[in-house]
């Protein structure tokens, strides 16, 4: 299947092809730091707004069409299929995602029966659908990694401790594999559908993988999304592996099976170079505070951030999502001057180039 957008320069950086500037796009570019978002949003929590597809599909683009970014996210959230398939969760605003009855023991895998896209997601399907009909530029869609899922599902709400996952990944490692193999499967199962509608692109979102040591990484975490990865590898799509704090987990990461990379803002893009295979795209990694502080501090840090990415195999993007306090006309400003400032014309010290055939060598 010939992928949506081939020749953006979003999709030709994923595959590690020259483009002809550095893509962009910001996690979290919907959302509240937009008026136009918070104008149509409604007070229904996030999980009614993303069930709308006319809404879900209008919030999508919001951000396009303002910054001008080389691609689209999907209007959902991870936990959206578990959501779908009727675990008990919600997201509470300004909170996150809560559980009425958090997963203590294996009569709970019960509560995850597969996802069948079709049935249990139609909305997202549709808005994936309107969306690739309407966009100028390549859609990501996206899945919660199983282990942070599977956080959410354990602790009940946001943890800065995980103290609870972490007890049952160590007491009980029969039951906790089996739970991330069952989110694996959901995750592949959404990731395949948004494909086979359009999206060109997929982001897991291991948000908090960080959260362990490298050992416990690859123990208790690395085989169920290396299962995601590899179960959507014949789609031909690019794939993206996200987490934050995660400077010491980027080569699993992209061992993992990942064409691209993200990293956040505590590890220079040219540091997480080294701690890659060769050829690995790296997505990233302005600290999104730092935005939040306005143009001054953000066109100094964005400066940098371009230098370390080296001018290629780089998508510019924050290290996490956008804050809600982020002024828009500084993200404007932020995508003029990562296009402005990439490309093969702009490097400051390249011999002039050109691009006839033959031309410009000796
Ligand atoms: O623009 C985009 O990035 C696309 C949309 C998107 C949302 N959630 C919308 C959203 C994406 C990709 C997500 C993924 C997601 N959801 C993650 C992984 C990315 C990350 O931030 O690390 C996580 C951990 C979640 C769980 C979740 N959902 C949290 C922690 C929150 C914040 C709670 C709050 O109110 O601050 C949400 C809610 C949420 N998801 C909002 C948005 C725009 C904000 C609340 C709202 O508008 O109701």
């Amino acid at each position: 299947m010939e992928t949506p957008h081939a020749e953006s320069a979003f999709i030709l950086t994923c595959r590690g092809r020259p483009a002809p500037h550095t893509p962009v796009w910001f996690m979290r570019q919907a959302g509240r730091s937009l008026p136009e978002y918070r104008a149509v949003r409604g007070s229904g929590t996030i999980l009614d707004a993303i069930a709308r597809p006319d809404l879900a599909c209008e919030i999508t683009l919001q951000p396009v069409r303002r910054y001008g970014v080389d691609a689209a996210i999907l209007y959902s959230d991870i936990v959206t299929p578990v959501h779908a398939i009727g675990f008990g969760v919600d997201v509470a605003p300004g909170v996150g995602p809560v559980v009425d009855r958090p997963f203590r023991d294996r009569s709970d895998l019960q509560r995850l029966r597969p996802l069948d896209p079709e049935a249990d997601t139609p909305y997202v399907l549709e808005t994936v659908e309107a969306l690739v009909g309407e966009l100028p530029v390549p859609l990501i869609g996206f899945a919660g990694a199983p282990f942070t899922v599977a956080s959410y599902l354990i602790e009940g709400r946001p943890t800065r401790t995980w103290v609870r996952t972490k007890a049952l990944m160590h007491t009980d490692e029969p039951l906790w594999h089996d739970l991330l193999d069952r989110l694996a499967d959901l995750a592949i199962t959404s990731l395949r559908s948004q494909v086979a509608r359009g999206a060109a692109a997929v982001q897991l979102f291991d948000s908090w993988a960080g959260a362990l040591s490298p050992a416990d990484y690859e123990r208790y975490v690395l085989p169920a999304s290396t299962k995601v990865l590899a179960g959507v590898a014949d789609l031909g799509v690019p794939r993206i592996h996200f987490g934050v704090s995660t400077g010491d987990l980027l080569g699993s990461m992209a061992a993992a099976g990942a064409e691209v990379v993200g990293v956040d803002w505590r590890t220079p893009l040219d540091v997480a170079r080294s701690r890659v295979p060769a050829g690995t795209v790296l997505q990233g990694n302005l600290d999104p505070a730092v935005v939040a502080a306005g143009w001054a501090a953000t066109e100094e840090a964005a400066t940098e951030v371009l230098r370390a990415g080296g001018g290629s195999r780089h998508v510019f993007n924050l290290g996490h999502g956008v804050l809600p306090e982020t002024d828009p006309a500084t993200l404007e400003r932020l995508v003029g001057l990562v296009h402005s400032h990439t490309g093969p014309d702009v490097t400051p010290d390249a011999e002039p180039t050109d691009h006839r055939p033959g031309g410009g060598r000796p």
